[in-house]
């Protein structure tokens, strides 16, 4: 992808989403993990999940099942919250998925059998993966406000395997903010992935958020020289 098309994509994002939703004001990991300790109280995550529609996981597990043509591989899906992705993969064929989240509380409502294993993790530390693990990494809803930043890409790269795919959601608020479109076209320059495809669309349909939606295959040769 040229630089002529990020620059677009740069000048497309105008709207203000900072004040739509009170946990987009948060700034730290404990009031974060604070917020998600309530959310999950009486299952109301999930409820304002619908109540919201919240159409990302569906979204997301559709345009991965675009690209992974194999339904065995396995896919770690990072930031996995209350299983509302896995759910998703599980329609489009897939089924095995481990989970991974910074909230025991949000995994605690992730229903029974649908991942592998689970993990408690914090995706803006080291992962605890070896390399080339992975066949894919899904990751949706998790870059937002105050939650998981850019450089976490270089380590799904290296615990993704060579071709292997990084599927994610960027909110649209914090795309330049968090310099996500930076990251994401300095990692194609310096030939570590490719982009399959990178497009804006509905995220949380009630609330009018968008979200770019990310597919990137690792290349051969990924020297991850960040
Ligand atoms: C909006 S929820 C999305 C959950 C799920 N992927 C979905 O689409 O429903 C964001 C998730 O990111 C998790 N999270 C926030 N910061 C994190 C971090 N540093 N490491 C791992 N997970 C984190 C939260 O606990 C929460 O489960």
């Amino acid at each position: 992808m040229g630089c002529y098309k990020y620059n677009q994509i740069k000048w497309m994002n105008t709207k203000n989403t900072d004040n739509k939703i009170p946990i987009y004001k948060l700034e730290t990991k404990e009031k974060v993990l604070e917020y998600y300790t309530s959310w999950t109280k009486n299952n109301q995550y999930n409820l304002d999940m619908v109540d919201w529609n919240y159409i990302a996981p569906k979204n997301a597990a559709k345009i991965f099942g675009k690209h992974a043509i194999n339904k065995s591989i396995n896919i770690l899906d990072a930031g996995c919250g209350t299983g509302l992705v896995g759910q998703e993969l599980s329609k489009e064929g897939f089924g095995n998925l481990i989970g991974a989240d910074l909230s025991q509380d949000m995994l605690n409502l992730v229903p029974n059998g649908l991942y592998n294993k689970l993990d408690l993790i914090d995706l803006n530390k080291q992962l605890k993966y070896t390399d080339n693990y992975f066949d894919a990494v899904i990751c949706v809803g998790t870059f937002t406000y105050g939650h998981v930043k850019a450089p976490t890409l270089d380590e799904f790269l290296r615990i993704v395997k060579t071709n292997g795919l990084i599927c994610f959601t960027i909110n649209e608020g914090i795309y330049q903010k968090y310099e996500f479109d930076k990251k994401i076209q300095k990692l194609e320059q310096n030939n570590q992935w490719k982009i399959l495809e990178l497009k804006k669309s509905s995220y949380i349909v009630n609330k009018d958020v968008d979200a770019w939606f990310c597919v990137a295959k690792k290349n051969k040769n990924n020297l991850n020289f960040i």
